[in-house]
Parts: C-alpha cells; structure tokens; sequence
C-alpha cells in the first residue's frame, strides 16, 4: 500500500467540489492512509460532518473551540503527529486566507501553526473567473514561492455552467499526487523514456501475433520515475492499463512503430528502459485483406522477417542514454542475463525470475551489472519498480 503508515489531515472548505473529497477520503484509507478530516463553517454546507466522519472512521473537527481535545488546542494537537496537510477543495478565500496568514477559524490557524517541515499540499477548486482573477493569480504564486505545494487545478467543465481553469483535480489524480510528494525525488528534472507491454504483428487486417506481456512492470517503473522527479515518456504497445499521472503516452502496435516511436524521442533522454515484450519477428506476407478460411490455397503459410531490435539500436547510438533492458528466461537466468547484458551492451540489465510473470502484480528481480548480479526479492511490482529506479538514479552522473 502506497501510504501505509501515513497520517494525513484534510482540510476541507467551502465549495461544491467537496463531494469529492468524500471519494479521497475512501481512497486515501485505502492506500493505507489514516485521514483526519478538518472542515471549514463554510464546507460544512456543501457536505456533513457525518459523511467525513463515516468515511474517514474519525470525528470531523470544524470548531476552533471543539472541547474533545483535552487541552483544547485542536489547532496545534492535530497537526503535530501528521505526516501531510491537504485542503481539498481549496476555495480562493482560503488561498487568500493562507497567502495572508489568516488565522480566524481551526483550518486556517492549524495551517499558520503547523511544524516548519510538515508538507502542506492544495487542490484549488473555484470558477474560471475566480481562478484567472489578478488577485488570485498573485496569491497562488506566493502560495508557491512559500514552500506549499499546488495540485492542479485541471480545466473543462464547471459546475456552474461555465468552462475553463478551476476544476478540482479527480480524487485518483489528488491521490497519485500525494503518494508522489512522499517520494524523494532522485530523477528531479532527468528524461526518461519507456518501452512496455508487448507488441502486435498483424497476419491480416483482424489477426496478428503477440504475446502475454500485460505491461504492469514497465507501466510501474514510468509511475515510479515520474513521481521521483523525472519527465517519462512510455511508449506502450496494446496493454489494458491507464497511462500514469503526469506521463505521456504513447500508443503504439508493432515492433517497427515502437522503434520508430522510440527513435523520435530519443534526443535529450538521459535514460532509457526497454521493458517491453518485443515480438522478435513480424509476418512479413501480412494480407492486407481478411484471410478466409475456403480461400482454394488451404491454410495460409505465413514468412517471417526479423524486427529492429530497440535497445540493441539506441545502446550503439555514440551519444547513448542510460540504457536499461530486461530479460525473461525460462531457463539458466544467471548465465543468460549476463551474456545478455553485455551482448546488447548495456551497463544495466533486469532479469525476471521465472517466465511466470505475464500479468501478476508482484514480480522478483535480479540485477545483472559489471559488478556481478543482485536479487530484489519478491514483491509488488510498483515496489520493485521503485527499487530498480534507487539503483538508476543512483548510476547516473549528477
Ligand atoms: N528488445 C528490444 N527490441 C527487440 C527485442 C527485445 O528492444 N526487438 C529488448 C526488450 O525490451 C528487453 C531486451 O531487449 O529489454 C531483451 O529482450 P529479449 O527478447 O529477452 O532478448 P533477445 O535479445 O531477443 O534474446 P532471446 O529472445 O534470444 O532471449
């Protein structure tokens, strides 16, 4: 679980996205989390204190003067053990409270009276009008140059009517947002890109060759490099799988379109992982019509043509990324992974124990370098994946 451990406080004040933070509540205690919720008078009318409290599993405080805290000083008891503030939805007003230092009701005073080091995170969450306004605007660019940390907001449609800038962030997207403030962000400001999932060769226009690859490793290694800083670029064969918070995407079929994909990305990386399942070769007699099966000829006989193989490709290239490959054996991984490594001469590569990997959400690694070789023991694969990228960033030059 992502935020195991973690106590998080979430502040909620006055505005209609708070229907939301209801959905965050649940995400968040999923994720491990625990959520002490704090609202506003204000919040108080667009979602009741039960709701939070039955969601959160918590009393909801929303009175400076609550008498439930023994020494009655809810504004500094509550935050001293907390790992994270959040305020979702933030309103303009509670911008402008925070930016001024306002302390005239529990959220705004446990804010201005958290410790020096706590993480204080806002999801913005106002009219199009209100957000573009100079005055805000100016708030939330003094919101940042004092250390706190802005989610969103994401644009389109409003719940007054209106379109534009000022959505809340979606409860997922707040929730990947505060899972990757945790994470220490050892790739700030590097290029990576990503191969994952597997390919697809066409026979014909409705049939083709791939294989089991569900591409979860590779889709967990571009959420982990992102949330330690880094810009990912993953191109995907055909996979099942939402394309990570914050990383572009792109979609492709072939092993000839993913290597072209990969050849137009490739300035200006400073890593490259190819864990994609690439089909080795394509059906090089591929009909451009639907084959039928009373055609006189019988059975098709299908020809083969080899595929450009990626890493191969980008590791020869003079001005090379950190280039990263994987490997699935079904057998004498050690011995493979290693003459594998330095027949794609690559200084890093991931060797999958067992072949049994295809779709399953944990995974166990070994690490073949020119020092020799490192177990990661099983785990989840987001896990893993942050492991593997430790030891990369770990590799590169600062
Ligand atoms: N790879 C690639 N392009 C290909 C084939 C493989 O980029 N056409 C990458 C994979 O993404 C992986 C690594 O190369 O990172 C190893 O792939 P694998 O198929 O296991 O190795 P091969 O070199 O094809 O060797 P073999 O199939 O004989 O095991």
């Amino acid at each position: 679980m992502d935020l195991a451990g973690k106590k998080i406080v979430l502040g909620l004040t006055g505005g209609i996205a708070c229907y939301k933070a209801a959905e965050l509540t649940r995400a968040l205690g999923k994720a491990g989390a625990s959520v002490q919720v704090v609202m506003t008078q204000a919040a108080t009318q667009f979602i009741t204190p039960v709701t939070m409290q039955a969601l959160s599993g918590k009393p909801v405080y929303a009175d400076q003067w609550d008498a439930r805290i023994a020494n009655n000083m809810a504004h500094i008891d509550l935050s001293r053990d907390a790992d994270a503030i959040v305020i979702a939805p933030c309103s303009t007003d509670f911008i402008s409270k925070l930016v001024h230092g306002a302390c005239d009701d529990l959220l705004s005073t446990l804010c201005i009276a958290r410790p020096a080091h706590l993480p204080l995170l806002v999801a913005p969450a106002m009219n199009v009008e209100m957000w573009q306004n100079p005055a805000t605007q100016r708030n939330v660019a003094q919101l940042q140059a004092d250390g706190i940390a802005l989610l969103g907001p994401d644009t389109g449609a409003q719940a007054c009517g209106e379109n534009g800038m000022g959505r809340m962030l979606e409860p997922e997207q707040l929730l990947e947002q505060i899972i990757a403030s945790f994470q220490p962000k050892i790739l700030a400001g590097k290029h990576v890109l990503l191969t994952a999932g597997p390919t697809f060769e066409p026979i014909d226009p409705v049939r083709g060759i791939t294989n089991l690859s569900s591409g979860k490793m590779g889709y967990a290694i571009a959420r982990a490099a992102r949330q330690a800083g880094a810009i990912v670029t993953l191109i995907s064969g055909p996979t099942a799988l939402d394309a990570p918070f914050g990383v572009q995407r792109i979609e492709v079929q072939t092993a000839q379109q993913m290597h072209d994909a990969v050849l137009e990305q490739l300035t200006g990386q400073d890593v490259f992982i190819a864990v994609a399942a690439v089909a080795d070769w394509r059906v090089a007699n591929a009909s451009a019509q639907k084959l039928k099966k009373d055609d006189d000829d019988g059975a098709p006989v299908l020809e083969f043509a080899q595929n450009p193989d990626i890493l191969a490709t980008v590791a020869a290239l003079p001005k090379r990324p950190y280039c990263v490959g994987f490997a699935a054996e079904s057998e004498n991984l050690l011995q493979y992974g290693e003459q594998k490594r330095q027949r794609k001469n690559i200084p890093l590569l991931v060797g999958n124990i067992g072949h049994h990997t295809f779709g399953k959400d944990d995974n166990e690694l070994v690490l073949f370098d020119a020092l020799g070789h490192t177990l990661l023991p099983r785990n989840d694969k987001q896990a893993l994946a942050r492991q593997l990228i430790a030891v990369i960033a770990s590799r590169l030059p600062h």
